[in-house]
């Protein structure tokens, strides 16, 4: 009897917390899901794995490799392959927030476009054809880290609720009159043990933040502002807690130096290279 009673309080326990979670999932500063539990079966199992391995292994990994022009993989920034629960960078509720309008291209963009506009800037490479097997299992994997949730078909925004606020307004005074000194000092503090003293970062675990290994120009964490969000969302790493002027200060500081520029006509592939039919022919 007494063992019923649990299964039953725990039954009511699980739908509760499934209700909550549609509930929340409206607001601004919705609770993030944990990503599912299971891969899919067969074929698409096998793609979303693969998809995996690409956005955590992009600048080794034969399939992706040749695009990417830096030290940095997807998950340099989008941490844990995009399934930490962190804000700015979690890959969970991205799918949903597809199609999206862009505000770089001014036109509706799907996920694999977002996907693949990303090689351009953050990578530093160029980007690989629209239906290629990369493509394909990149998208494949971050559409099931969204399996479950509401499609959102909003009209203005690029960045999925669980990554918002992106960037983040109340950060804005404080990037305005950010303080390259001080910023300096608190990296010395906060981010040199990991990143190193000229932001090479240790050429392995630890990515580099400047200089021609690591993001160009063009990317969103070159903008002071997306940049000073980020790292409050996610840096330093295991010790979230920077103020909004700390976070904008050691923007500024990172964002100071030497990085590769960004022109998209030299990132685009040649217009026979875009995109190819991946089904099969008979
Ligand atoms: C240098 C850091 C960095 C790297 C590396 C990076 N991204 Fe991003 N990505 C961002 C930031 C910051 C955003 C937030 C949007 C913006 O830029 O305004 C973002 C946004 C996205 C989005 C939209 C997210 C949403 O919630 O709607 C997708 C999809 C995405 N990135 C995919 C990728 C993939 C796939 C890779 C690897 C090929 C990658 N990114 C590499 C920093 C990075
Ligand atoms: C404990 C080590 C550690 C500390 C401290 C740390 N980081 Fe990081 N940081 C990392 C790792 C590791 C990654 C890549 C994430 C991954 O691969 O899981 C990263 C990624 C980044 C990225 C995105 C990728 C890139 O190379 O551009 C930026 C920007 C960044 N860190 C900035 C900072 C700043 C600024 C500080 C100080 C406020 C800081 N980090 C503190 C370990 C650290």
């Amino acid at each position: 009897m007494k063992r019923q009673r649990i299964a039953y309080s725990l039954v009511f326990l699980f739908i509760m917390a499934v209700f909550s979670q549609n509930l929340v999932f409206a607001g601004e500063s919705a609770k993030i899901p944990p990503p599912p539990l299971k891969y899919p079966q067969g074929e698409l199992g096998n793609m979303v794995k693969l998809g995996e391995k690409l956005v955590m292994e992009t600048n080794t990994q034969p399939l992706t490799k040749a695009y990417v022009g830096n030290d940095l993989k997807c998950t340099s920034c989008h941490l844990e392959g995009g399934k930490k629960p962190n804000r700015g960078s979690t890959f969970i509720g991205t799918a949903a927030n597809f199609p999206a309008k862009g505000p770089r291209e001014k036109t509706i963009l799907t996920l694999q476009d977002r996907i693949l506009n990303c090689f351009m800037r953050s990578m530093g490479g160029t980007r690989p054809p629209v239906g290629s097997k990369p493509a394909i299992a990149m998208t494949a994997y971050i559409t099931w880290l969204s399996k479950g949730l509401p499609l959102s078909m909003l009209p203005d925004k690029p960045v999925s609720l669980f990554n918002r606020p992106f960037p983040n307004k109340a950060i804005k005074p404080f990037v305005k009159k950010a303080d390259l000194k001080k910023g300096a000092a608190l990296y010395k503090k906060r981010c040199v043990v990991c990143h190193g003293s000229n932001g090479q970062g240790d050429g392995d675990e630890n990515p580099p933040l400047w200089g021609s290994r690591s993001y160009n120009k063009g990317a969103g964490l070159a903008n002071n502002l997306k940049l000073a969000t980020w790292l409050q969302y996610n840096m330093p790493l295991g010790d979230e807690n920077l103020t909004n002027r700390e976070a904008a200060d050691i923007a500024r500081f990172v964002n100071s130096h030497k990085r590769i520029g960004f022109n998209l006509r030299k990132r685009l592939p040649e217009a026979s290279k875009m995109g190819v039919y991946n089904g099969q022919v008979k």
